[in-house]
């Protein structure tokens, strides 16, 4: 339980320091880590400006940063403040998840608050609050109630992250509207976010400065490795990054609309938490679970229909080309005779579920400039899809239907039809919708990321627990932990998906880029990657395309990119008597435990998990465009446990381009005093399914 002590702390400390220029520290408090490794200091200095730093090891992490912000009408939250008080308190407990990468999380941090006040005859207040945990740091505002705020308009926070030298950097841009972007390794200096502006494959996209999104992570010439990301994002804008080469520090910009607000809220409100997660190795910040720590525990009290699922879907073919979402073309994807092919394959292969996209009206004029209010209904089958009879079908063979709800991004359609949408899927006995955004936001002038669509995927967050509906969404923005309050938030796509291998002209996704993922976007939670191409070349439907990795690879995704929605993305016809879908057969989706064993970003990682309620063990390793051989103890395994190790893996001359589809199948009695060699091709990766003998 939470225990605070009410410990004035003000002018205890009275560390002297230079912070920019001639201006002082005068006033500070600080705390720990429950390990002690962290520490930060809050500071104010002589003019009144309230900061922060953070010590990891007692090295410097980030330095002294500023905080602030700025209002509508009202004067900025800069300087002149004072400490007031400041309250410290910790807690140690342990919760359960519903689903998830493990069962148990444990929440321990030490907590600072400080009660800052304006030296003004207004004096207006707010609270900084901080937790330590062990695998990091994380603050946020808290604006009480008070007489000289009540209603107002945030045109900027002004947080500050100052980092210790020109740290490598992987990054996005700070885009408004998308995080379809391929992840980028600079030096921080050297990172260049306008020059990601022009991208043929993306339906919109809106990156007005030199700025990042987040999870951004880092890696020190020392050895250090850091992730900045946001937590409990509710009623408020998402921050991007703004990027200061002189200072050397980032500084937050929040989403913004056309009429330059940032965020409209009144007293009492908390601002989501900045989180600065930190390790020695680079799988620590993979095996953080702090940003579940910082969102509120699970609100929903039957959770009997939220069910993590592997399932399969009438969507790549779309993607490559074999079908169409629309009716016009003559080659629909979603006909009622394909829908029930997709059903049958999924009940002879134990895959839970199946999502159909293009089953409604509307596709044929669904995406562009135009005004796309009103062209989906959500409700409406094509004439060549029977709805009813294809869920009665599924439900005869014990397979579940994920309803798809593609807004196009016109949100006024959507929140209109989202009570009679969901409440078709309730009378069908239906349990997940996909989600898909695709586009520029109507009504225009805002922004995917900006409070107003916050609110909207708040609101479908909500409203889809309410009809007991799991949700996986496309295009929206991205984790931050809401999992865990709204458990029937299962995934989202957030990044450039296994889709632009199939079209995007610039290639396609390159090997790496599934080495970086699991260390930026990943931080942040599931992924609908959709794995599992095993036709990585897909020739009779596009010469110009291809997945870029070997097939192995694909399979060792199902382990290494965590999601309880996994897809098995290729189609039935390119896994039929194919020996190696059994993995995909195999392989949990819901877990007990998690380790990461290795990676570098960028280059390689190695993930083994436990599937909940069964002693089995699942390892997924890959590499980037360089073969490399990867040594794997087993001591993971669950002792005095002798295990079938099912090896799925890259053959001698696998390789991404030249010879993907090459692999190999071997079996091996195992017990955790065994170690493996594995050897990845370049652009491959190694699955193994760990079943114990009994
Ligand atoms: C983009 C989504 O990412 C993809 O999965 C979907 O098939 C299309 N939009 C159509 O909704
Ligand atoms: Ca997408």
């Amino acid at each position: 339980m939470k225990n605070f002590s009410d410990i004035l702390l003000t002018s205890v400390f009275a560390i002297y320091f230079v912070l920019t220029g001639c201006e002082r520290n005068v006033d500070s408090v600080e705390t720990s880590s429950p390990d002690a490794k962290i520490k930060i200091i809050f500071f104010l200095s002589d003019v009144g400006r309230a900061g922060y730093l953070i010590n990891y090891s007692e090295r410097r992490v980030i330095d002294s940063s500023f905080i602030g912000f700025d209002f509508q009408g009202d004067d900025s939250f800069k300087e002149n403040f004072e400490i007031i008080n400041s309250y410290s308190s910790s807690s140690d407990e342990t919760w359960k998840t519903v689903w998830g990468e493990q069962r148990f999380i444990r929440d321990n941090y030490n907590e600072l608050k400080v009660e800052l006040k304006e030296k003004s005859e207004e004096g207006r207040t707010f609270y900084v609050a901080f937790r330590i945990f062990n695998d990091g740091v994380a603050f946020r505002f808290e604006f009480p109630e008070q007489n000289y705020l009540k209603a107002l308009t945030i045109l900027d926070e002004n947080t500050q992250f100052k980092i210790t030298g020109d740290h490598t950097c992987w990054w996005i841009p700070g885009d408004w509207d998308i995080y379809e972007h391929l992840f980028n390794t600079t030096r921080f200096t050297e990172i260049n976010a306008i020059s990601k502006r022009s991208h043929k494959a993306l339906a919109q996209t809106y990156i007005p400065e030199n700025a990042v999104s987040t999870p951004v992570t880092m890696k020190t010439d020392d050895g250090i490795y850091l992730s900045i990301l946001e937590a409990n994002l509710l009623n408020y804008s998402e921050m991007t990054l703004k990027v200061d080469k002189d200072n050397l520090l980032f500084q937050s910009e929040l989403v913004g609309n056309d009429s330059g607000i940032k965020v409209k809220t009144e007293t009492p409100f908390v601002t989501p938490w900045r989180l600065v997660l930190i390790g020695d190795k680079a799988g620590d910040l993979v095996s953080s679970r702090t940003i579940l720590n910082l969102n509120e525990p699970n609100i929903i009290d039957d959770v009997s229909w939220i069910k993590p699922t592997k399932y399969i879907g009438i969507w790549w073919e779309m993607h490559i080309g074999k079908s169409t979402w629309d009716m016009k073309s003559g080659r629909h994807g979603a006909t009622t005779e394909n829908a029930k092919r997709y059903i049958d394959f999924a009940s002879k292969n134990g895959i839970g579920a199946v999502l159909i996209e293009g089953w409604n009206t509307g596709w044929e004029n669904w995406f562009g400039d135009h005004d796309r209010e009103g062209i989906f209904d959500f409700v409406t089958p094509y004439p060549d899809y029977d709805l009813n009879e294809v869920v009665r079908y599924a439900k005869e063979r014990n397979v579940q239907i994920i309803m798809h709800h593609e807004t196009s991004a016109a949100i006024m359609t959507y929140e209109k039809q989202m009570d009679t949408a969901f409440a078709l899927c309730r009378s069908l006995g239906i349990h997940a919708v996909k989600t898909g955004y695709v586009g520029q936001i109507l009504p225009d002038g805002e922004y995917h990321f900006g409070q107003w669509m916050i609110n909207h995927f708040t609101k479908v967050m909500k409203k889809a627990a309410e009809y007991q509906i799991m949700i996986n969404i496309h295009e929206g923005i991205k984790q931050t932990g809401l999992r865990r309050t709204y458990p029937n938030m299962m995934s989202a796509e957030g990044l450039r998906g296994q889709e632009f291998n199939a079209w995007s002209p610039d290639g396609g996704n390159p090997p790496e880029h599934l080495t970086i993922v699991p260390f930026t976007r990943m931080l942040a939670g599931p992924i609908d990657y959709t794995p599992g191409i095993f036709d990585i070349k897909f020739d009779k439907y596009k010469k110009e395309n291809q997945v870029n990795t070997t097939l192995a690879h694909q399979l060792a995704l199902y382990v290494v990119i965590y999601s309880p929605f996994q897809m098995a993305a290729d189609l039935p016809e390119n896994y039929d008597g194919h020996p190696a879908f059994q993995f995909i057969r195999d392989v949990g989706v819901d877990w007990d435990t998690s380790i990461v064993l290795n990676g570098e970003i960028g280059e390689f990682i190695t993930i083994a998990r436990k599937e909940r309620n069964t002693n089995k063990w699942f390892l997924g390793s890959i590499t980037d465009e360089n073969a490399r051989v990867v040594e794997v103890p087993l001591d993971f395994l669950d002792k005095e446990k002798e295990y079938t190790a099912t090896l799925y893996e890259d053959a001698e001359d696998s390789h991404w381009d030249k010879n993907p589809t090459a692999y190999k199948i071997e079996n091996k009695t195992v017990n955790g005093s065994n170690t493996l060699k594995l050897k990845l091709a370049p652009g491959g990766g190694t699955a193994i399914s760990f079943i114990p003998i009994e």
